[in-house]
């Protein structure tokens, strides 16, 4: 590396000017030591001499005069002393004297001349054909009158040296520091800076999005992190592009985030996007004093996002995390994703009562048990319905006021949290196109029939101009719903409802995983990592099978374990051999219904240990925790089978997320008839969760069963899930969302009108 003269310069320069500085500084200090030592020593000297003098000059000769002078012949620094008379005239001066002092001398000097005047010691250093020279010039006096001088000569040259030596020497370490420190800036500069170089030049050529070594040296951290950022969305922006130019070029009909966010923007045609959930996608926290950010582990933010980026769109939910306030503006709002801004969060706040009737009270405890035949009774208190009421028109008035500068802006709500939001902006905002997707199941018009306020939540969906379900089984609950509790027309043709002329459109959007090459999913599982895992475990065991879900009445855990049981005891070949890892994430913990569940599950694990457990092998390994995407695929692929047995579930992604993460083709899935994704994946082995032996026997089959049979029926899955993810979800709702034509002023039809009405 060529360092810049101008550095060069600069170094030698200050270096030289601070040292110099700092030399001749200490140098005038050192003279002026010397000076005064000088001063004093003469003055020493010649008060040592004035009595002798006063006496000499009192009685002596010229002979006593000289003898008297020249008792300073032949001192080191000493020129030598004058004795002179009290009318400054020379009686004498010491022999060998410098012949140039004493040419000088033939002018009395000015310190000897002031001595005699004022009657005071007088010194002075003068120079003599350039030498530096001092004279004491102390006054000689006999009662009271002054008789003469003695004048002490003191050669001075020696106090210049320190200058020069001083000049000499820090013009040497200038030199050498200036030359170390150009050696250690090029050693510890030029290696990380041609690595840094190196890896740019990696990056520019794309031949790595920074795959050579950067340097791990602290002080470069700032630098390469943001190197590192940069270079990841280099790179993504560069597979999008690739990407995008594949899909136009090859019409690839496989859905992918890129090809969505294409399309999206193309149906938008400029408008914006705005999603409504309760669950928000970033939330901050804290990890001692640093503020760190989750993404929570929903299909959903991996669907809407890309909608998101796409149309510069605005998501608002409830802000959630410890640290979310502080990451928000005064309204709440940041821009996401954190690393690569491209939409907007704007977080509501709600209180600890709007939290505990909303979405403890209401939403879970009455609409969740309602929608999910599952045995657990609804409750449905009126403060609760009042909270709810509330808190949906709180985030009406956060859209609203977001949507407030949008032309024709499309709204997409999220599920149960939000029944009575639709109608309130569309109340508002006619031109908007709204849609709600109802994310749990839609029961039968009896059960729906117990809530004392189903009009209401009704009418409240039906504000919007379409309504989504996973399946259409739902459509049709849902319909016949309406047309039991409201004054309302169904157009079973075209799914459909005719209210108060307005038409609104139910229609089947069965969700899914993201499956794709972004998909975690991808990694191929390595060697030995179902031998670590169950190590991680402590556990022995042949046979593996897996199941993860929040901790929920509606997920059928207990009696997946009681399924277990049975298998064991009809085959009992597999004690020994099979264990059973549940991941039970804890959920919705304020809730009685769910710590009795959780006593329960815990409970339930235990009996059947403590029954069959021996040695180091137990039946159930019961994980009590959350854990994240990235810890659940290894269990994913280690599994020889996964256990979905929902008593009742709107679709199930754990069922689609084990299919997509087996790229090794191998591993049965056992599938609840009850769930959404029971219908679209018959290749699972379907089972009855309530029936204890038929699923006992399912186990049993997916462990014995031929493995072609395994692997054609996983082939089979993989291949659908792969082709309907959630990509295609995402793209599904938004089109039909933005195909929709709205009733305007101007258009005087009598009804809304909406195109693509194709018969479910
Ligand atoms: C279901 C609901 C979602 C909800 C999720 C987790 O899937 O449909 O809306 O976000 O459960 O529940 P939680 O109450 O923790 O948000």
């Amino acid at each position: 590396m060529q360092l810049s003269s101008r550095l060069m310069w600069s170094l030698l320069g200050g270096v030289a000017g601070v040292s110099v500085g700092f030399a001749m500084y200490q140098a005038w200090g050192e003279v002026h030591t010397l000076r005064d030592d000088i001063q004093r020593q003469t003055l020493i000297l010649a008060e040592s001499q004035q009595r002798a003098a006063e006496q000499i000059l009192k009685t002596g000769s010229a002979r006593d005069y000289q003898a008297f002078v020249d008792q300073l012949r032949n001192h080191d620094r000493l020129a030598g002393e004058v004795l002179y008379d009290g009318n400054g005239q020379p009686l004498a001066m010491t022999v060998g004297m410098a012949s140039q002092l004493v040419a000088a001398l033939a002018v009395t000097p000015a310190a000897v001349r002031q001595a005699l005047d004022g009657g005071r010691v007088r010194g002075e250093f003068f120079r003599v054909s350039g030498m530096p020279m001092f004279v004491l010039a102390l006054p000689l006096s006999a009662q009271s009158h002054l008789v003469g001088v003695i004048a002490v000569f003191h050669n001075a040259a020696y106090t210049g040296a320190p200058v020069w030596q001083h000049v000499l020497t820090s013009a040497a370490q200038t030199v050498l520091i200036v030359a170390l420190t150009l050696l250690i800036i090029r050693w510890s500069l030029g290696g990380p800076l041609l690595r840094i170089t190196q890896w740019l030049r990696d990056v520019r050529t794309g031949q790595a999005s920074g795959g050579g070594e950067l340097p791990k040296e602290e002080m470069f951290q700032p630098l390469t992190s943001e190197m590192t950022r940069l270079a990841t969305s280099l790179h993504a922006a560069r597979a999008a592009a690739e990407e995008e130019a594949r899909l136009r070029a090859a019409a690839h009909s496989m859905w992918s985030a890129e090809k969505l966010r294409v399309s999206v923007r193309k149906k938008l045609n400029g408008s914006r996007l705005f999603a409504i959930s309760n669950r928000e996608p970033y939330e901050h926290g804290f990890q001692g004093t640093v503020v760190t950010c989750t993404v929570p582990p929903s299909g959903l933010v991996t669907a809407l996002e890309p909608v998101l980026r796409a149309s510069n769109g605005i998501w608002i939910a409830q802000g959630t995390g410890a640290a979310d306030r502080r990451t928000a503006d005064r309204r709440g709002r940041l821009r996401v994703p954190p690393d690569h801004p491209q939409y907007t969060l704007r977080r509501v706040w709600l209180s600890e009562e709007e939290q505990e009737g909303f979405y403890f009270g209401f939403a879970n405890e009455g609409l969740w048990p309602l929608c999910h035949i599952a045995h657990t009774r609804p409750y449905f208190r009126a403060k609760d319905w009042e909270h709810y009421q509330a808190v949906n028109r709180k985030f009406a008035a956060a859209l609203l006021d977001e949507m407030s500068g949008d032309k024709d802006p499309l709204v997409l709500a999220q599920d149960y949290h939000f029944a009575l939001l639709p109608k309130m902006i569309k109340e508002q905002r006619p031109d908007a196109r709204v849609a709600i997707f109802w994310h749990i199941p839609w029961p039968n018009p009896e059960a729906f029939g117990i809530c004392p306020w189903q009009r209401e939540l009704l009418e409240g969906m039906l504000g919007a101009d379409l309504i989504g379900f996973h399946i259409q089984a739902h459509c049709n609950n849902f319909l016949e719903t309406v047309d039991r509790a409201l004054e309302s027309r169904i157009d079973w043709g075209h799914f459909a409802v005719n209210r108060q002329e307005r038409l609104t459109v139910v229609r089947p959007f069965p969700i899914s995983v993201a499956f794709g090459p972004d998909s975690a999913a991808s990694a191929k599982p390595s060697r030995g990592e179902r031998a670590a895992l169950l190590e991680r475990l402590g556990i022995e065991t042949t046979f593996l099978g897996f199941g993860v879900d929040r901790v929920d009445y509606t997920k059928g855990i207990p009696e997946r374990f009681r399924g277990i049981e049975r298998l064991l005891e009809r085959w009992p070949a597999f004690q020994g051999a099979l264990t059973f890892v549940q991941i039970g994430a804890p959920s919705r913990t304020h809730i009685r219904r769910y710590q009795d569940l959780m006593t329960e599950v815990q409970q339930e694990a235990e009996r059947i240990n403590l029954r069959f457990q021996s040695g180091s092998w137990r039946p159930i390994v019961f994980l009590n925790r959350h854990h994240s995407h990235e810890e659940i695929q290894p269990y994913y692929r280690a599994a020889d089978f996964c256990l979905v047995t929902s008593l009742h579930d709107g679709m199930n992604l754990v069922a689609k997320e084990y299919v997509a993460a087996r790229d090794d083709g191998q591993g049965a899935l056992i599938l609840s008839r009850f769930t959404g994704a029971s219908h679209e994946l018959p290749d699972a082995l379907i089972v009855n969760p309530y029936d204890t032996d038929e699923l006992a026997r399912a186990i049993q089959t997916a462990l014995t069963m031929p493995s072609e049979e395994r692997e054609s029926r996983m082939r089979r899955m993989r291949a659908f899930v792969k082709e309907h993810n959630v990509y295609l979800w995402a793209s599904n709702l938004i089109s039909q969302l933005a195909d929709i034509r709205l009733k305007t002023a101007q258009s005087s039809v009598t009804e809304p009108e909406h195109v693509n009405r194709r018969r479910a």
